[in-house]
This record gives C-alpha cells, sequence and structure tokens, in this order.
C-alpha cells in the first residue's frame, strides 16, 4: 500500500513522511522543491533506515502525476502541495490561486483516471475566520478568511465536497490545523523558513540562537488573559501521527469529513516566550510592536471529532514543542541549507570564496603572530646578549680596575696613539679578560 505525498518534502509532509513509514506505509514523494529542500529525503531515511521514493515535479503537471501512477500502486494521497505564506498570499494573489488551485485540479484529475478515491487535504484553521466563538467546531460557518491562502484552502474543501457528492467510491478528510510548530526529536527534520520567517516559533528559535536580534510581538491589546494573540500550538509530531490516522479513516470510509487537529488548548506569545526560555534555559530579546494586519484575538480547536472518528488526540506539550524546536535549530543553524549548498550556484562561489577569505585572513594573521613572535624573540635574545655583554663588560671593568695598576703597568707606549688614546684592541683584549 503506497501513500502519495505532495509537497512531502515540507515541514509538515516530512514529519508525516516518518510516521507513515512508522506505521509500516510505503511513501512516495512528489515535490518541486520551490519551498523545501531535497537533503530531506536522506533525513527522513537517517530516522526511519527507509527511503521513500522521490519525484522532483511540478503536481500542476499532468503527464508527471500519471507517471508516478503508472510507476507505483497508491491507494492513498495526502495533499500537502501548495503556498502556504499568509503575508506574501495578500500580495501576490493570483500566485496562490493559479499554484494551489492548479496543483489541487491535475491532481483531483489524475487520480480519477486511476481510480484512486481517498484523499487527505491539509487545511488550516485559517477557514473558520475571526466570527466564529472558540474553541471553533467542524460544524460552525466556514468563511471569511481575510488572505488569498486561506480562501485558497477553503475552495479546495469545496472542491473536494462537490467531488465526493458525485462519486459514492470518494472519500476526503480534511484536516483543519490549528499552529504546528516543533521538530522530530532527532533534529534531523524540522521547520526550515526561506529568509526571515512569519510564524512565531522559528522567528523565536532564530532570535534565541542570535541570527535576529529580537522577536517582536505584534499586539498587546488583545481580549486576552495577557493581551497577546492565542493560538493552538500542537506539537508537528502529533500532528504527523493525526494524517496516519486520517489517510487509515479515508482509505477505509467514503464521503468527506472535516476534522480540527489541534489541541484544544489556546497559549499566548507570551505563554510560548515562557515556555521557550524555561524548556531550553534561554533569553529571548522581545520588543513590542503593532498589531499585524488579519490577526485575530483567539484560535483554538475543538478535538473531540478527531477523538472520536480518528481515535487521535494530541500528547506532546508545549514545552516538548519549545524544546524540540530549539533542538532543531540548534542542530541546523541554516535550516537544511549549510555553507556549501545555496540553491543557486552564485551563492555557493560566494560562499566558496568567503571560506577562502576567512583561511587566508586566518593564514595572514598567523604569519603576523609568528613575525611579530620572532621579532620579540630576537629582541630578547640580543638584549639577553647585550647584558650578558655589560655583565661581561662590568666584570672585566671590574677586574680591570681592581687590578688597575697591574694592568696599565703592563702596556708600554706602542699601544698608544700620539694623542693618548688606547687602541680599540687594547679594550677588546682588556674586555676579552
Ligand atoms: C502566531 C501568533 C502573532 C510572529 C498562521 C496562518 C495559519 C497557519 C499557521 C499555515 C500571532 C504572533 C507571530 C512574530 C508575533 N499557516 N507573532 N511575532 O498567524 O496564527 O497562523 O500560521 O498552515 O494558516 O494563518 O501563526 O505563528 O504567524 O502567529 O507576535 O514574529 O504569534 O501575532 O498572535 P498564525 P503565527
Amino acid at each position: 500500500m503506497s501513500i502519495l505525498l505532495t509537497g512531502g518534502a515540507g515541514f509538515i509532509g516530512s514529519h508525516t513522511a516518518v510516521e507513515l513509514i512508522n506505521a509500516g506505509y510505503d511513501v512516495i514523494i512528489a515535490d518541486n522543491l520551490s519551498n523545501s529542500n531535497e537533503k530531506v529525503i536522506d533525513r527522513i531515511k537517517m530516522i526511519t533506515n527507509r527511503r521513500p521514493k522521490f519525484y522532483k515535479i511540478d503536481v500542476s503537471e499532468v503527464e508527471e502525476l500519471c507517471k508516478i501512477f503508472d510507476e507505483n500502486d497508491i491507494t492513498g494521497v495526502i495533499h500537502f502541495a501548495g503556498f502556504k505564506c499568509v503575508p506574501e498570499s495578500t500580495k501576490v494573489p493570483l500566485k496562490y490561486y493559479r499554484n494551489n488551485l492548479d496543483t489541487t485540479l491535475s491532481l483531483l484529475e489524475v487520480m480519477s483516471k486511476y481510480k484512486c478515491n481517498s484523499i487527505v487535504f491539509s487545511s488550516s484553521a485559517t477557514v473558520y475566520g475571526d466570527k466564529n466563538p472558540v474553541p471553533f467546531e467542524e460544524n460552525m460557518p466556514v468563511g471569511g478568511a481575510t488572505n488569498a491562502y486561506g480562501k485558497t484552502k477553503l475552495m479546495i474543501e469545496e472542491i473536494l465536497k462537490d467531488i465526493a457528492m458525485s462519486s459514492k467510491d470518494f472519500s476526503a478528510v480534511l484536516l483543519r490545523y490549528f499552529n504546528p510548530i516543533g521538530a522530530h526529536p532527532s533534529g534531523l527534520i524540522g521547520e526550515s523558513p526561506d529568509g526571515i520567517p512569519n510564524n512565531l516559533m522559528p522567528y523565536v528559535t532564530q532570535t534565541a540562537i542570535g541570527v535576529r536580534k529580537f522577536l517582536t510581538i505584534y499586539g498587546t491589546d488583545y481580549n486576552t488573559h495577557d493581551g497577546t494573540g492565542v493560538r493552538d500550538y500542537i506539537h508537528v509530531v502529533d500532528l504527523a501521527k493525526g494524517h496516519v490516522a486520517a489517510i487509515k479513516y479515508a482509505t477505509e470510509h467514503t464521503g468527506v469529513e472535516a476534522i480540527n487537529l489541534g489541541t484544544g488548548k489556546g497559549s499566548s506569545v507570551w505563554d510560548v516566550i515562557h515556555a521557550f526560555e524555561k524548556a531550553n534555559g534561554v533569553k529571548v530579546p522581545v520588543q513590542i510592536g503593532e498589531r499585524r494586519p488579519g490577526d485575530i484575538d483567539e484560535c483554538y480547536a475543538s478535538v473531540y471529532k478527531a477523538a472520536e472518528l480518528l481515535n487521535w488526540r494530541a500528547k506532546l506539550s508545549l514545552e516538548d514543542m519549545c524544546r524540540d524546536s530549539w533542538n532543531w535549530q540548534k542542530n541546523n543553524p541554516k535550516g537544511y541549507e549549510s555553507i556549501w549548498q545555496y540553491k543557486n550556484k552564485w551563492e555557493n562561489v560566494k560562499s566558496g570564496y568567503l571560506v577562502a577569505f576567512y583561511i587566508k585572513y586566518f593564514i595572514i594573521y598567523f604569519l603576523i603572530h609568528i613575525f611579530l613572535l620572532l621579532k620579540l624573540y630576537f629582541q630578547v635574545a640580543y638584549l639577553v646578549e647585550q647584558a650578558k655583554t655589560k655583565t661581561r663588560e662590568f666584570g672585566a671593568f671590574k677586574e680591570i680596575n681592581d687590578n688597575y695598576p697591574k694592568y696599565i703597568l703592563s702596556l708600554d707606549r706602542a699601544n698608544f696613539s700620539e694623542d693618548g688614546i688606547i687602541h680599540k684592541n687594547i679594550i677588546e683584549w682588556l674586555l676579552d679578560i
């Protein structure tokens, strides 16, 4: 039984691949690596000792998808592929509609062609909008997403509902994630955002490790217990296990079910910061900033449906999430990137130059120090010799002084110049005494 993970090289996809393999599934990953790194495939093998089959494709390409279905016996699909940056989606909505809808429509066409009828969709709590009371329940009205990212999630949920209505064999589980954070306890896979992180936890870990000067708390005037935004943070490993339960459910049932994946508990920004500092014994420098547009006061899940239908609930605590996030950050300061593996060649060249510069700088620095040390050594040696000479002179002088009459009397006329100056060689002779 193979499960296809579209976008499976990403943060949640890679953790889901690990838990699926641990549960005995064969895993196939299709990803264009636009927001992930191929290194993660090796890391999954390091954790599970089994390497998922990897196809580097754009999931919107029907022919590429057909090739995967031709080469593998796929019984279910977990669909992660899609852009997911909320702020970016407000700036370039068309990019989000084109990519997130095209990938989904191509995938569903090919699934239909190959009679693969089970899908788990990576949806989001964003679909609840900001009008519903917390905790959000799956039967509450959805809509009111304030950004293109959230609206594409909503549209795809509607597409899947319509397909289920038209095909009695079709099964879809719409997993509405709350706030996934943390990392696999091995520290081998984790969240590796490109550039400046949008989400709270990667910003916290990058601040704690010194990549960022401080964390900005976006607003302290929300209607919450301490004025900062409250969210339902869930450990990404718990979330991944929720996907294993969901694909099992999807392959054993038909119809569409929306299911929240959260802990049912809300934590504020300060709660996260304090839990992080307590779990890891590090300080997170913060500054207070203005509210971020589109943020809501509170967002946390009702978790009864997941427990009832999937027999799943989150088990790991906020401290576990903070500890594992920090472990990942410490072990991977540049995420999956390393100084030699920038995405484009010029970056590698630059980084090569950078390393060469530092090596050259070190060699020069080392040689200068060697020169200065040698100079100091010879200066000291010279001064020691001088001191010895002076001592000798003093000794000689003392010798002469003590025995002056004897030596002078031993000199004769020939040892003096016309004007009575004693010859240099006499002095040397005297000094050699
Ligand atoms: C959490 C809290 C911020 C950063 C988003 C998407 C959601 C899902 C998860 C994809 C908020 C505050 C944050 C910072 C801060 N995305 N914050 N300083 O916005 O709840 O959810 O990510 O699956 O669909 O909407 O998550 O981590 O960005 O913010 O104070 O530097 O932390 O105001 O209260 P969010 P987040």
